[in-house]
């Protein structure tokens, strides 16, 4: 065990674990940050999707050891402070096109959604449709189409 201090969604968190634990169990199960859920804890279904510097990462693959005081982690309870409202835009667009069905990888969805949005912002492009094919993470449910159509709705309000 041993100290380990980071920013998780605007405040700076220290906690006492094993070095080796992996980010996503020190979120749910140490901080009770339980919006990255746990799908397969082996990086393939991005249900713990997050952010890491303001760019889409899975929790249940980094060590808290591999994260630095300075590092920000962001998790979609932290979200809407990103942009200084009760929802961020992406999150209107997912209540606009009801995208949830049972919900559980929707947490995910919305933060790998907002990082891919940023990402084609940057490379100073629109959100395109191979932008879209590039996303990876696995609805059970197959809300695959209202989650295309709620990104491309919410990127036009970030
Ligand atoms: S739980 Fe992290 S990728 Fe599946
Ligand atoms: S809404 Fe059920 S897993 Fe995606």
């Amino acid at each position: 065990m041993s100290t380990h201090t980071f920013i998780l969604n605007g405040k700076r968190v220290t906690v006492d674990v094993d070095d080796n634990l992996r980010l996503l169990w020190v979120l749910r199960d140490v901080l009770d940050v339980t919006g990255p859920k746990y799908g397969c804890g082996i990086n393939v279904c991005k249900a713990c999707t997050s952010h890491f510097n303001g760019k889409a990462f899975n929790p249940c693959s980094v060590k808290v050891k591999d994260v630095g005081p300075e590092d920000e982690i962001t998790t979609i309870e932290g979200l809407p402070d990103t942009v200084g409202k009760d929802l961020h835009p992406m999150q209107e667009a997912w209540l606009e096109y009801d995208v949830a069905q049972c919900g559980y990888c929707q947490p995910g969805q919305i933060m790998a959604a907002v990082a891919k949005v940023r990402q084609a912002q940057a490379a100073g492009h629109e959100i395109s449709d191979s932008d879209l094919d590039e996303i990876r993470n696995i609805c059970r449910c197959g809300t695959y189409n209202r989650i295309r159509e709620a990104i491309k709705a919410g990127a036009a309000h970030m």
